[in-house]
């Protein structure tokens, strides 16, 4: 299977190595599994932390005018369990209607902090029709450690979760 999947690239990881094709296998077929929202939500942040430069994984979805945080993996737990739409990368990116790479997190003045050791962030929205519902925010202590592949593979992850959300 090596080299011939959508993504392509495979990362030597803690234990093993981690394929964004792989893992995008099995992302999908969670999300298609019928299984209740957040048991998915859960279990696709567990998985996706297993990338070496996701440093901290989490799923906020919408609720009226705030962004709530419904799963989340990594080292150390976020106060920001709710953030207005508008404030943060988080809001910005809902806001938007895009996905927001922001390489330095120090250099970017919309940035709130969860982390010390946060140095990059990506913010993928969940859409559907055009509407937010939800999205994925990835934390990274590497600077810029997000690529184009990254972002290709969390917005079909997004895709994905928008037809079960
Ligand atoms: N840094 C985010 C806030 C959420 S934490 O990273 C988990 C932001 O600027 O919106």
């Amino acid at each position: 299977m090596k080299g011939v999947g959508k993504f392509g690239e495979v990362m030597a990881a803690e234990k093993g190595r981690v394929s964004y094709d792989e893992l995008a296998v099995r992302l999908e077929k969670i999300i298609r599994s019928g299984s209740q929202k957040k048991a998915i939500t859960d279990f696709v942040c567990r998985e996706l932390r297993k990338i070496p430069h996701y440093t901290w994984v989490g799923v906020y979805r919408i609720e009226g005018g705030d962004l709530v945080l419904q799963s989340w993996s990594g080292p150390s737990a976020t106060q920001h369990t709710r953030i207005p739409i508008g404030s943060g990368i988080c809001g910005a990116a809902v806001a938007e209607r895009t996905t927001i790479v922001v390489p330095d997190v120090n250099a970017d003045p919309r940035y709130l902090q969860c982390f010390l050791n946060t140095r990059s962030e990506i913010v993928v929205p969940i859409l559907r029709d055009g509407t937010a519902l939800a999205e994925i925010d990835i934390d990274s202590d590497r600077v810029d450690a997000f690529t184009e592949t990254d972002r290709t593979f969390l917005e079909s992850v997004a895709t994905d979760l928008a037809s079960i959300l």
